[in-house]
């Protein structure tokens, strides 16, 4: 049984985290791997998120609009409700924008290196994916008037905006975005902010509120909720209606529900976590950096580090325990990507470094 064409072209994307095939082969369980590939709050998610899963009932479906979820994050933003919605990670609503806004034939730009789920997601749509790419030489850096080149050269029914961005760590100006939500009402920006939490100062484009912006957010990384799969969607209600309407009921469980609520009453446990974790990246640069590295400057708590092969590096360091992020899959197959995480183990991934560099 053939299945749709697109398939046959899509390759699926390598991510961080575990791969628990892998590890098994390496006779390790994930528990034994210290995991710098994730670029997760390495304090975990409050105390309270347990405590509040223990009491929830599993034999009854959970809410399906996500109300009280919502409720608290209107509050949060201080936007209405119905102007979020909840999804399985932001990975669902990535592919949700694509299920509902794409047609075979559509012009998509993904403004890479980034994460690989917007082109793939758009590929299993048959839409036509333009990438414009930072260069190394330049850091990785947006060149935004590159960017509004291209912008006005082709007409693209979606534009995926990861700021900041994976892997990279660079941030895109909000202003920048903001003309070019202006310039192109045709087009659906779509700005994945998974990690905007993780950055200082930096504007969010929530406040642009554009009837063609979507924003995105991720719980399972700042508020280290990964395995519950939680995150959601902020437009305007038209887009939102829609984008309901292409997701499969339910697809917010329980557990992710009343842990997204307890996790975001818990504010002073998300802003200790990400106070320490920025506290323990420049420590972390000085050393490697004493060790005869390279990091590529970031705006975030990971980086790219320049290595010789990104494969084997990575392959050296998981046979001692420690998890890096390979980054062939984004097309840079000489660096990793690292996320900063306690101190005490930023120490144990200094020392396997240099065990395995040795
Ligand atoms: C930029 C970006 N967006 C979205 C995701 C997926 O996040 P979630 O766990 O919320 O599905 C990731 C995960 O690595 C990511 O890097």
């Amino acid at each position: 049984m053939k299945p749709r064409p697109e398939i046959q072209h899509l390759s699926s994307v390598p991510h961080g985290a575990p791969n628990y095939a892998e590890l098994e082969d390496l006779g390790l369980s994930a528990d034994q791997v210290i995991d710098f590939s994730t670029n997760s709050n390495p304090y975990g998610p409050s105390p309270k998120v347990q405590t509040a899963i223990n009491e929830v009932v599993i034999d009854r479906y959970p809410d399906r609009d996500c109300l009280s979820l919502r409720r608290a994050l209107s509050a949060h933003h201080n936007l209405s409700p119905g102007k979020i919605l909840g999804g399985n990670g932001t990975a669902e609503l990535i592919w949700l924008v694509a299920l509902t806004y794409l047609q075979p034939g559509d012009r998509v730009l993904t403004l890479g290196p980034t994460f690989g789920e917007y082109a793939n997601a758009s590929a299993l749509m048959g839409a036509e994916i333009h990438n414009y790419r930072a260069l190394a030489e330049e850091g990785f850096a947006f060149d935004t008037s590159r960017i509004e080149q291209i912008l006005e050269r082709d007409q693209f029914r979606l534009v995926f905006l990861c700021n900041p961005n994976n892997p990279t760590g660079q941030v895109l100006s909000l202003d920048a975005v903001n003309q070019w939500v202006q310039d192109h009402p045709q087009t659906l920006f779509v700005v994945d902010e998974a990690y905007i939490n993780f950055t200082q100062d930096i504007p969010s484009a929530v406040g642009l509120q554009s009837p063609n912006i979507l924003v995105l957010r991720s719980m399972t990384k700042d508020y280290a909720l990964a395995g519950l799969r939680l995150g959601y969607a902020i437009g305007n209600q038209e887009i939102i209606q829609a984008l309901k309407k292409s997701q499969p009921p339910w697809s917010v469980n329980v557990l992710a529900q009343v842990a997204g609520l307890a996790a975001l009453e818990d504010q002073a446990h998300l802003q200790l976590c990400l106070k320490q974790v920025r506290k323990a990246k420049d420590p972390l640069i000085e050393d490697l950096i004493e060790l005869g590295f390279s990091p590529v400057p970031s705006q975030v708590h990971f980086f790219l580090l320049p290595v010789e092969d990104g494969a084997a590096f990575r392959s050296r360091l998981l046979e001692k325990g420690i998890q890096v992020r390979d980054c062939a899959s984004f097309g840079l197959p000489d660096y990793v990507r690292i996320a900063t995480r306690r101190p005490d183990e930023n120490q144990q991934l200094l020392k396997a470094i240099q065990k395995i560099e040795t």
